[in-house]
């Protein structure tokens, strides 16, 4: 089964995810700009002037697509590494995906996806792009 796991992290983890991820061999994913609330609803600050509330916060969204077997290692990775112990910290959720299609080469399933195997395994052959 092919997963998609959607990250939802700080922005100021971004670099630190990316590198813990490429450690493990991931290298293969979109990376959005979003603003979004969690269940505080947002921030509360507090200013000499008054109280000033902001409700959706700039966060990076993950978006990386690869086989089950290595969502669990993938998922444990960036919870480590955009982890700080604060309300805020993200979210992460896992998705089934339908197909994957490379457009290049005109591969479906498992043989168009980045990580089809074990992913310490550093053999997946990514293109240099
Ligand atoms: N239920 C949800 N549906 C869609 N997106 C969500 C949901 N909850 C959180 N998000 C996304 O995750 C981001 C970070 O949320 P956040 O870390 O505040 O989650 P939380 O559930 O409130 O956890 P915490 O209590 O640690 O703050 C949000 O800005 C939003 O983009
Ligand atoms: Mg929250």
């Amino acid at each position: 089964m092919t997963k998609k796991i959607e990250a939802l992290i700080r922005t100021e983890k971004l670099e630190a995810v990316k590198q813990a991820l490429s450690d493990i061999g991931i290298v293969g994913m979109t990376v959005l700009q979003v603003h979004g609330q969690g269940r505080q609803g947002g921030l509360a600050l507090e200013w000499p002037t008054g109280v000033y509330k902001v409700d959706l916060l700039p966060r990076y969204q993950l978006n990386i697509v690869l086989s089950d077997h290595n969502v669990e290692k993938t998922v444990e990775t960036i919870c480590a590494a955009a982890y700080t112990g604060q309300p805020g910290d993200g979210i992460i959720f896992v998705y089934p995906v339908e197909e994957v299609i490379r457009i290049r080469t005109g591969e479906r399933g498992r043989a168009a996806l980045s990580y089809p195997d074990d992913i310490d395994v550093r053999s997946t052959g990514a293109d240099p792009m």
